[in-house]
């Protein structure tokens, strides 16, 4: 049995969408359902590991005996993976992090005014990349969540973001991505695809994965 392959490693897991506030009543966010990450956070669990679950917006329940903290936006979540990257043994990405955000979040509701108006919105800082150009002895798993042309995208950004896997959802497939409580994902590394799974439960793709990532890490450390 795979049971107690992460005993006495520490993984870190993001999950659900950021939220980017507007003003004190409105945000950005976008369809994540923190179920995919909530699925690795419990997985990793069960294998044995020390979890940290770092979650932005979710309906999900806190999972029970593992440490869950709440964050809002992409710096938030940010500075939260920072605070326990240096500890960690493996970090899992799951996260549907903005890329954009209001450059600035008004301290009070805005007025109804003109009939358009125009949000400026500024970059926020890659979580992934960042944690990329830090990693020492870190795994790191990214994710992406593609529309079309899912294989070179995932590579591309594997590459950029310098993990040791990248799991690529096709989010327009039937079962797959935000929302649903399936999956199906193509895991790749640097040298190309390495584990393809059809539909199934978030649980079991992030039992795969996580033994996936398991073996690994052993495979690195003999
Ligand atoms: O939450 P669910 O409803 O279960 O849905 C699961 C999921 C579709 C959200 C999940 O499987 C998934 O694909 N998560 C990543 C979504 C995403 O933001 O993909 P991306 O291609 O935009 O980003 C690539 C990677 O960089 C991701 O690991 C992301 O966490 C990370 N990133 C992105 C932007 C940013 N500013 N910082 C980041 O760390």
């Amino acid at each position: 049995g795979s049971t107690g392959i992460l005993h006495g490693k520490k993984v870190v897991v993001t999950a659900g969408g950021t939220i980017e506030r507007i003003d004190p009543v409105r945000y950005i966010t976008n369809d994540s359902s923190g179920k995919m990450g909530f699925a690795i956070a419990k997985a990793a669990k069960q294998l044995g590991a020390d979890v940290h679950l770092i979650a932005a917006h979710t309906d999900e329940a806190p999972p029970e005996g593992i440490r869950a903290e709440r964050v809002e936006s992409a710096q938030d979540m940010y500075e939260a993976v920072q605070r326990v990257f240096d500890t960690s043994d493996i970090v899992v990405k799951a996260a549907a992090v903005a890329d954009y955000r209001p450059a600035e979040a008004a301290t009070s509701k805005i007025k109804k005014r003109g009939d358009t108006m125009t949000l400026d919105l500024v970059k926020t800082t890659d979580i992934l990349e960042s944690l990329g150009r830090q990693k020492t002895t870190q795994f790191l798993i990214g994710f992406a969540a593609e529309t079309d042309t899912v294989e070179q995208f995932a590579r591309e950004k594997l590459k950029r973001k310098n993990c040791d896997l990248i799991v690529a959802n096709d989010v327009t497939q039937e079962g797959a991505g935000f929302g649903t409580d399936t999956n199906s994902v193509h895991i790749f590394d640097a040298e190309g695809l390495v584990l393809q799974l059809p539909v199934m439960s978030k649980e079991e793709v992030a039992l795969r994965l996580l033994t996936l990532a398991a073996e690994r890490l052993t495979g690195r450390l003999s």
